[in-house]
């Protein structure tokens, strides 16, 4: 089976009611990116950036995987998908995909203030368990953090990430405005030769030289357009 790369924004979840970050009205549109993701906000104000969180999570509870989502797990029959995610929620998971790399962390898991990458530290919560409090602590002491990767902060996944997108046989990008690098940067690994699409309903800038088909359409319906086109 050829290898099918996926690396998905928050477009692609748009559709399930999850807002994106730089759209009209979207969410650092509301919530100044300093102070809800980055280390120093979290620093001046970890209760406000911990209830930020608690927010995100528990909307979790409240929207569906889209019929985006569906298609692209149901691609599994005939490829090998990697989906490669900087959302941080779980509906592709939820949509039956097997094979997700999360770039910007998860938000149904938690882990350490102090050593925020020390495996031993990260820990997913039960839906109960959403709710982070102040005193809730990691297993080290420090204050329990969201395992989310905030601007200024490494992101390790991205070598693994990396890894797979040099083996990819069809690239697909969905619903990203493409501004936050490294993940932004994914394209230049993907070698010579191997087909490139863009699914958005918007224009995103692209910078590379590389050909790249874009399916000027929302996730859903832009899913069911690519399986055509692959299936021809
Ligand atoms: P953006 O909000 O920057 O971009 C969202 C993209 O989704 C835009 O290109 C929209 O045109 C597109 N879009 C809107 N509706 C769509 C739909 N129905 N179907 C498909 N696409 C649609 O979000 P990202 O590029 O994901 O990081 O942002 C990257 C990172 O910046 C996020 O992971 C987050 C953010 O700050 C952290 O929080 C660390």
């Amino acid at each position: 089976m050829k290898n099918l790369v996926v690396l998905t924004g928050a477009g692609m979840s748009a559709e399930s009611g999850i807002s994106t970050f730089r759209d009209a009205g979207g969410l650092w549109e509301r919530y100044p990116v300093e102070q809800v993701a980055t280390p120093e906000g979290y620093a001046a104000n970890p209760e406000l950036v911990i209830n930020f969180y608690n927010e995100r999570r528990k909307q979790l509870l409240d929207v569906r995987p889209n019929r985006g989502h569906e298609l692209l797990a149901g691609m599994e029959g005939s490829f090998n998908v990697t989906v490669i995610t900087q959302n941080v929620d779980n509906l592709h998971e939820r949509a039956g995909s097997s094979h997700v790399i999360h770039l910007h962390g998860e938000l149904t898991k938690v882990t350490s203030s102090r050593h925020p990458n020390d495996p031993r530290y990260i820990r997913e919560l039960r839906p109960d368990e959403y709710e982070v409090k102040m005193g809730d602590k990691a297993a080290d002491g420090s204050q329990l953090r969201p395992f989310i990767v905030w601007f200024g902060e490494p992101v390790p996944m991205i070598e693994t990430a990396i890894g797979f997108v040099r083996k990819a046989d069809v690239f697909v990008i969905i619903g990203t405005s493409l501004n936050v690098y490294p993940a932004a940067g994914l394209l230049y690994y993907v070698p010579e030769g191997v087909p490139v699409y863009l699914i958005d309903p918007n224009e995103v800038s692209v910078a590379s030289a590389r050909k790249v088909t874009v399916i000027r359409k929302g996730a859903s319906e832009g899913v069911a357009e690519l399986k055509k086109m692959l299936s021809e």
